[in-house]
């Protein structure tokens, strides 16, 4: 029997990633006819696509990678492939402290992987390439395939706001614009594949630029006023968004674009000037309170969410202080909080890493405590309200059960019929649990 040959795709770190990943299950589908498969056992060729934004993701590639070896072993042709941030990071040194490595690709030349494979196997040499040739990337992937109603769509990659604490400006290099018709192109694509809702995805989606066709330039809340113009897209989101070209337009966008969704992430990263000034952030927290003040003048109600790292160098008592009264001033709904990990290459890396780790993890476990306690009062807040959602598939543990996606993004649990999936409902939340809450259908919306 034709047995056919598999793809295994382990994905780590950010939405990027996944995004990323996805585009490489279908690349080697196309050009080796590749299945993916959810194990790495009996896999033909594995991938990983890897983080390095902090210490731990990129130490666990290579552990992942110790044990990627013993299949190899019981499988000679096994190929493995190592892309993403800690392939564009390391490059060579992974071939060197893993020589069973098969291919390094970066997150820029991920869609060169099909050559890089054939390279491989025609030479029986491991292949490296992890250069920046930027446009090259969105022209050469394959056509947008869509697993359910929502879908993925990159718009920009890279970041040039050089944070001094992150890796990603040199893993992914400078920022570059997907052209308007491209991502218009691709959104018009996925509505016909049956998606509703889009998440426009790059490092700082607002530094997104582009041209008319008459040769002006325009910006990211003109881009959103396009996709918002596709009648079948319902509902558009977007991250991650950066406050330092978080313009009047965009935040006045929220007010007069209604399928843009009421929750937005907007990375803070600490509340004191001074740290934020350490971080290169660009701006202070009180330039930070005034763009959602502003935002929730636009769109009353709108949910904030953000990333926070506690413990940079430098960071007193007092500057974390004043991250928990902004916490207090704003009210998050939902927060990512982090250690500060010193990356190689960076400007904080030359900086003594002042905290140490008790006081990091106890100053998160603060953080958290205050961010998932207002997520929680949010959630409490909605029971008995009637909430539109977008039915995107099965509950994840009663699998007889639908799951849906509120406008803020809160993931809601009701008892329903299949043929509701792909479509938007109105549901009455009945309860909250930790992550989620639970609710009753009571009209097709
Ligand atoms: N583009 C986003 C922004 O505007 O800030 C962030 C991208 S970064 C991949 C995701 C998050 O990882 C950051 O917001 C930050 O909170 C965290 N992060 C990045 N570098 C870090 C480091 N060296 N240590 C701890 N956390 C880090
Ligand atoms: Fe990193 Fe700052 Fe860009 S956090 S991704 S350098 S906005």
């Amino acid at each position: 029997m034709f047995v056919k040959k598999t793809v295994y795709i382990r994905t780590f770190g950010c939405q990027m990633n996944e995004y990323d990943s996805g585009k490489m299950a279908d690349l080697l589908q196309a050009s080796h006819g590749l299945e993916s498969t959810q194990s790495p056992e009996g896999a033909d060729v594995i991938v990983l696509n890897t983080c390095s934004v902090r210490e731990k993701a990129q130490e666990k590639v290579f552990s992942d990678l110790g044990r990627l070896s013993e299949l190899k072993v019981l499988n000679p042709n096994l190929i493995i492939a190592v892309g993403g941030c800690v392939a564009s990071q390391e490059g060579s040194v992974i071939l060197e402290r893993a020589p069973y490595v098969d291919v390094v690709f970066g997150p820029q030349t991920l869609h060169r992987l099909p050559e890089l494979l054939n390279q491989r196997l025609q030479t029986g040499l491991p292949q490296l390439d992890i250069s920046f040739p930027e446009i090259e990337k969105f022209d050469a992937l394959p056509p947008a395939r869509a697993e359910g109603p929502t879908a993925y769509v990159s718009i920009m990659e890279g970041c040039s706001k050089y944070c001094t604490f992150c890796v990603v400006p040199y893993t992914r290099g400078e920022e570059f614009s997907r052209p308007l018709s491209d991502v218009l192109r691709e959104v018009e694509e996925l509505t016909r594949k049956g998606v509703r809702e889009i998440m426009l995805l790059g490092q700082n989606v607002n530094a997104w630029q582009g041209t008319l066709d008459d040769g002006s330039d325009t910006d990211f809340a003109t881009l959103l006023e396009a996709v918002s113009e596709i009648s079948a897209i319902e509902r558009i989101r977007y991250t991650t968004s950066h406050p330092l070209e978080f313009t009047q337009r965009l935040i006045d966008a929220h007010g007069y674009l209604p399928k843009l969704a009421g929750q937005v992430h907007l990375p803070v990263q600490s509340g004191s000037d001074p740290i934020l000034g350490a971080m290169k952030r660009g701006y202070t927290a009180l330039e930070y309170k005034s763009i959602i003040r502003r935002l929730r003048e636009a769109r009353p109600g709108l949910s904030i969410s953000s990333d926070f790292i506690v413990g940079f160098p430098g960071e007193t008592e007092a500057d974390f202080a004043a991250t928990l009264k902004l916490i207090d001033d704003i009210g998050f709904d939902g927060c990512y909080g982090f250690t500060y990990s010193p990356r190689p290459g960076t400007p904080a890396a030359n900086l003594k890493d002042s905290v140490d780790e008790i006081t990091k993890l106890s100053r998160l476990k603060r953080l958290l405590e205050k961010t998932d306690a207002q997520a929680a009062a949010i959630s409490q807040s909605l029971v008995g309200s009637r909430q539109r959602v977008l039915v995107d598939g099965h509950a994840k543990r009663e699998r007889h059960e639908l799951r849906g996606r509120l406008d803020n993004a809160r993931v809601v649990n009701f008892p329903g019929d299949a043929r509701l999936i792909g479509q938007f409902a109105n549901v009455l939340i009945t309860e909250t649990a930790r992550y989620s809450l639970r609710g009753e259908v009571v009209t097709l919306s």
